[in-house]
């Protein structure tokens, strides 16, 4: 008799996904608590696997997919992001990995903007005060921010995010100048963006923002370097990874004014955040939830499980991000 499929889900994702698993292997496993499992526990459940449902807090390597073993035929990923799967060694080992680009796109541009919003109207900080009572009466000097409205917005990586976060900025009627290793002519002639270097829009852009994948050439590409090149009365805004900026350079940028502020949904090393960064109050923080809406997540779980179903039914599965391994795949 043939053996069950097994299937592992790292943590409890919205039902939209979990009803997909549960009509078409009802067999399938979950963490039952809302936790990221430690390594000791990933490593054990992973045993015997056929297919893995991995979140972007689970670190999915060389010794993981060993541990799952031979049978493991995909690692689907409920993330656009899939920088905590090691491609490679899944490349290697035959193993499809999926990620759920689009669905996301609108949530996290918007996110965007509400950071950059609250960071250039100083939202959080006002509104602590407020609350604290200390509200006595309009003032003047009271809060002062910076103009949003006709102001130029820099966007690094005009990749699916990056040109939804440019053309919301229509309505604001902002110049935008981008920076990628290919030109996006849609975004040129839609809102007349500029393809500029990163060193150009740095230097002229009132808000940049950041929308590129983590890799070897993005890590901590914003740097004390990099932030002394900003205007002093700019904002960034990140709603990327974490590690692209060099956290301890950006609180001492924050700190001496070489910057006015910023906004950061991701961190270097989430879930903890760089211990200058929480001191200061030219800084808006959100805990990794740029794609946290519910229509959002529930289409990210549904791709991500029906990714999973297709690869383990035999069929390429829609999201495939490493194309090669299809070919020389195992059924
Ligand atoms: C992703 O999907 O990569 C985001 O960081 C979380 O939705």
């Amino acid at each position: 008799m043939a053996e069950k499929i097994k299937i592992y889900v790292t943590r409890r994702i919205p039902d939209a996904g979990l009803e997909l698993l549960r009509k078409n292997h009802p067999q399938f496993e979950m963490n039952p608590e809302d936790r990221i499992l430690t390594r000791s526990e990933l490593l054990e459940k992973v045993r015997g696997l056929d297919g893995l449902l991995s979140l972007l807090t689970d670190k999915i390597d060389g010794e993981v997919m060993d541990a799952a073993g031979p049978r493991l035929k995909v690692i689907a990923n409920h993330a656009v992001g899939f920088d905590n799967v090691d491609l490679p060694a899944a490349t290697q080992r035959g193993i499809l990995v999926t990620n759920t680009p689009g669905v996301l796109t609108d949530a996290t541009a918007d996110h965007a903007w509400a950071l950059l919003f609250a960071a250039a109207r100083r939202i959080p900080e006002s509104e602590k005060f407020l609350r604290a009572g200390k509200f006595t009466g309009w003032g003047p000097l009271m809060f002062l921010g910076g103009d949003i409205t006709g102001r130029t917005l820099g966007i690094i990586g005009a990749g699916r995010i990056g040109h939804s976060v440019a053309m919301k900025s229509k309505g604001f009627g902002m110049r935008v100048l981008y920076t990628d290793e290919v030109a996006n002519p849609a975004l040129e002639q839609e809102i007349g963006a500029q393809k500029v270097s990163l060193e150009e829009l740095l230097r002229e852009s009132d808000f940049v923002s950041v929308h590129v994948p983590l890799l070897p050439s993005t890590r901590h590409f914003i740097n004390q370097e990099t932030l002394r090149l900003m205007k002093k009365t700019a904002y960034l805004v990140n709603t990327s990874r974490g590690p692209v900026i060099d956290e301890a350079a950006l609180a001492e940028a924050l700190r001496d004014g070489v910057i006015a502020g910023a906004a950061l949904d991701v961190f270097e090393n989430e879930p903890a955040v760089h211990p200058e960064l929480l001191k200061l109050d030219n800084l808006v923080l959100t805990p990794h939830t740029a794609s946290a809406t519910v229509a959002t997540r529930n289409k990210m779980a549904t791709m991500a499980a029906s990714n999973l179903i297709a690869a383990l039914a035999g069929q390429q599965p829609p999201n495939l991000v490493n194309d090669e391994v299809w070919g020389k795949h195992r059924t």
